[in-house]
C-alpha cells in the first residue's frame, strides 16, 4: 500500500478539489460546440477558476511557497526556498473540443530542484504522484517505466507543434519522419503533462517535444525520474526547463532516441 507523504496529500487534494469545478466545466463544453459563439471564453474561464483553486488551496496548506503558474505568472514567496510550478488545465484543446485527455499538474521545487510531482486526470480518475526519493504512483499502485529495449517495439508520444510555434515545424517534421520510420507508432495526445505520466507509467516508451513551457513538464520529469526512467533535453543536458525541449524514456531507449533525434535534425549530410 502506497503511503502518501502530507506534502502529497496537499498536493492532491488541492488538485482534486480542482477537478470537480474542471469535470462540471468540461460536461458544458460538449454543449457549447454548437453554438455559434464556441466554448472558447468559457474554457478560459474553466482554466482560471481551476488556476484559482489551485493557488488557494496550496498557499492555505503552505503559506510563503513561491508560485509559477500559466495563468498569473511567477509570485516569489517569504519561503524562499519552495516553489509550485502549476498548469491547471494541460490539453486545453482537447478539453475545448470534448475530447478526454487533459489533466491539472502541480511540481514543487526546493532550492530549484524538482521535489514532488501530481499529475491528476479526471476523467480516469487516475492520481499520478510522486516524491523524490519515495518512486511514482498511480492511485495506490507503483509505476515504473516500461522495459522495452529496442526501439522497433516501442511506441512513442510526441507533442506536434502548432500555428503558436510556427517555426519549429520543419525542424520537428525532421524527427517525426525519423521516429515514425524506426518504431511502432508515434501518439499525439495532446497533453504534455500526461505524456510524461504516461512515459512513467510504462503505457509508452519515450515521449519528446519541443517549445514546452515549465509547468508542462516539472510534476512529470520527477515522476518520470522516480519510476526509473531518464529525462533530458536533446542535447542530452538537463535544462529542459529553460530550453523547452523535451525527451523522456526508459533507460534503454533514451540513448538510441536522442541519437536519432539528433541525427535527424542536422539533416542529410553533404556529400
Ligand atoms: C499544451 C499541451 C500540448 C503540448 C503543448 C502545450 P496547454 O499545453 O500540453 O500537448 O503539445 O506544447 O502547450 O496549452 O493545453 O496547457
Ligand atoms: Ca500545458
Ligand atoms: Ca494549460
Amino acid at each position: 500500500m502506497a503511503i502518501r507523504s502530507p506534502l502529497i496529500n496537499v498536493m492532491t487534494a488541492a488538485a482534486l478539489k480542482a477537478a470537480r469545478g474542471l469535470i462540471r466545466d468540461f460536461g458544458e463544453v460538449e454543449q457549447l460546440q454548437v453554438s455559434v459563439k464556441g466554448p472558447g471564453d468559457f474554457v478560459t474561464q474553466a482554466d482560471l477558476k481551476a488556476e484559482k483553486v489551485l493557488k488557494t488551496e496550496l498557499a492555505r496548506a503552505r503559506p510563503g511557497y513561491g508560485f509559477l503558474m500559466e495563468e498569473s505568472g511567477a509570485s516569489v514567496g517569504t519561503d524562499g526556498r519552495h516553489r509550485w510550478i502549476v498548469d491547471p488545465l494541460d490539453g486545453t484543446s482537447n478539453f475545448l473540443h470534448g475530447i478526454p485527455q487533459f489533466c491539472i499538474s502541480i511540481g514543487l521545487e526546493r532550492d530549484g530542484e524538482l521535489v514532488a510531482g501530481v499529475i491528476y486526470e479526471p476523467v480516469r480518475d487516475e492520481m499520478f504522484w510522486g516524491e523524490k526519493g519515495q518512486g511514482a504512483y498511480v492511485n495506490d499502485r507503483r509505476i515504473r517505466v516500461s522495459a522495452r529495449r529496442q526501439l522497433s517495439d516501442a511506441v512513442i508520444a510526441t507533442g506536434i507543434p502548432t500555428l503558436r510555434h510556427p517555426t519549429d515545424h520543419p525542424r520537428y517534421l525532421r524527427t517525426l519522419g525519423a521516429v515514425m520510420g524506426a518504431t511502432v507508432g508515434v501518439r499525439r495526445m495532446g497533453a504534455a503533462a500526461l505524456d510524461l505520466a504516461y512515459v512513467a507509467a510504462g503505457r509508452v516508451d519515450a515521449y519528446w517535444e519541443f517549445g514546452l513551457q515549465p509547468w508542462d513538464m516539472a510534476a512529470g520529469i520527477l515522476l518520470v525520474r522516480e519510476a526509473g526512467g531518464y529525462v533530458s533535453d536533446l542535447s542530452g543536458k538537463h535544462e529542459m526547463m529553460t530550453t523547452g525541449e523535451m525527451l523522456a524514456a526508459n533507460d534503454h531507449l533514451h540513448l538510441p532516441l536522442a541519437a536519432l533525434l539528433r541525427e535527424a535534425i542536422r539533416g542529410p549530410s553533404a556529400p
